[in-house]
């Protein structure tokens, strides 16, 4: 069965095409490589024997899109295509709401054209905005994200809710990831940021590496067990399993649904580095440095819908998630090259 995935060269997706893969789906790429590079094709080759389709290009190319599901019997789409960067979302926020909700509607106009009707979407903890209440819960109301990407999210779950009221009969899945780290065990595929890594692993294996000098842990007096931020780390293998297990939901029913996607419990920035040191063998080098603009003090995920009705839950630990980090920064210090 085929599986069209946007945006499958990149981080997430091509973690959910090596799994996709191994049960049996065969998927269907379409990447334009602004944010990966197209030898991860390779790598997924390399892990589970078979080298999905590709199709280089821009998910708000409609001719593109039309000649993909005429080529192809697609059941249903993944969607991970877009940009992702939320302090950059700030200065070019006409960039990210053409990239992520204008090339979500072409995207869903295709599908709608193709009669393909079923889709997961890669939506965020960050539609959950400033809410101080945790966990955060699919029945609480959606909050004011802060920035451009957060609100591209909640667009894009907003058009496809309206959708559905409009055309009951698609099969739409929200899933709403917490923060994906780790890597695939093998140490052949994991996170490759361009540039001054935004987020806490990649920087941390960077200072591993030696490729940056010290980790800046941002604020040490926020109201949590060690004054450093809480947050539900999800391992990337986990994630990826939560996508087939959705899948699979929304093959089975129409309407809309979300879900968490996270652990259900959170770990302090502090907790994080010490469980890095223990793999890692050594002392990180890290210094306090004052709060990032933006970060939340605690939230996590509840994580019960998820686990009835996907009979789904994540199975790897933090120490799993460091681990592989690590194994996938030190195997490949440069990334994909
Ligand atoms: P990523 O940048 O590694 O992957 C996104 C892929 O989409 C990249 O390969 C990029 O080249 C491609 N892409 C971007 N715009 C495109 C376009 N217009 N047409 C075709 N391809 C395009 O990001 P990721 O971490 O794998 O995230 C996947 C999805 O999950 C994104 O939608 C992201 O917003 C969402 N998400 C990510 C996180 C996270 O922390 N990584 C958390 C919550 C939600
Ligand atoms: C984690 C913790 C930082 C870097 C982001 C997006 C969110 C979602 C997941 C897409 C925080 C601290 C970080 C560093 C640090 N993405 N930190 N030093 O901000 O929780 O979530 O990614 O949807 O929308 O906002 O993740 O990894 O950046 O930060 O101390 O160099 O690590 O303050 O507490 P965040 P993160």
């Amino acid at each position: 069965m085929k599986i069209l995935v946007t945006g499958g060269c990149g981080y997430i997706g091509s973690h959910t095409c090596v799994q996709l893969i191994h049960q049996g789906y065969e998927p269907v790429i379409i990447d334009n490589l602004c944010n990966s590079k197209e030898m991860v094709l390779d790598r997924i080759q390399e892990i589970t024997g078979q080298k999905p389709q590709f199709y280089q290009g821009d998910i708000r190319d409609k001719t593109l899109l039309k000649q993909i599901f005429s080529e192809n019997k697609i059941d249903s789409v993944i969607h991970f295509a877009g940009l992702k960067a939320v302090g950059e979302s700030v200065h070019k926020p006409l960039e990210y709401y053409d990239c992520n909700v204008y090339g979500s509607l072409i995207l869903f106009e295709a599908m709608r054209d193709a009669n393909v009707k079923k889709i997961i979407f890669s939506s965020s903890a960050t539609v959950y905005g400033t809410q101080p209440i945790v966990p955060y819960v699919e029945t609480m109301e959606t909050g004011e994200p802060t920035q451009p990407y957060g609100r591209s999210k909640l667009f894009i779950e907003k058009i496809l809710q309206d959708l559905i009221v409009a055309e009951p009969d698609w099969s739409i899945t929200l899933l709403r990831y917490f923060n994906p780290v780790g890597a695939h065990p093998s140490g052949l595929m994991g996170e490759d940021p361009q540039g001054i890594p935004n987020n806490l692993m990649p920087y941390m294996t960077q200072v591993a590496i030696g490729k940056r000098k010290s980790l800046a842990v941002f604020g040490k007096d926020y109201e949590t067990t060690d004054g450093t931020c809480v947050r539900d780390y999800i391992h990337v293998m986990d994630l990826a399993d939560g996508h087939l297990a959705a899948l699979k939901y929304n093959q089975e029913q129409t309407g809309s649904h979300i879900f968490n996607l996270g652990s259900g419990h959170g770990n302090s920035v502090l907790e994080v580095i010490a469980a890095f040191e223990d793999v890692f063998g050594k002392k990180l080098a890290w210094h306090f440095a004052p709060r990032r603009a933006g970060d939340l003090p605690a939230y996590w995920a509840d994580a019960n819908k998820a686990k009835e009705l996907l009979h789904w839950e994540t199975k790897l630990s933090l120490h799993d998630m460091v681990k592989d980090s690590w194994n996938w920064q030190r195997q490949n210090p440069k990334g994909f090259v």
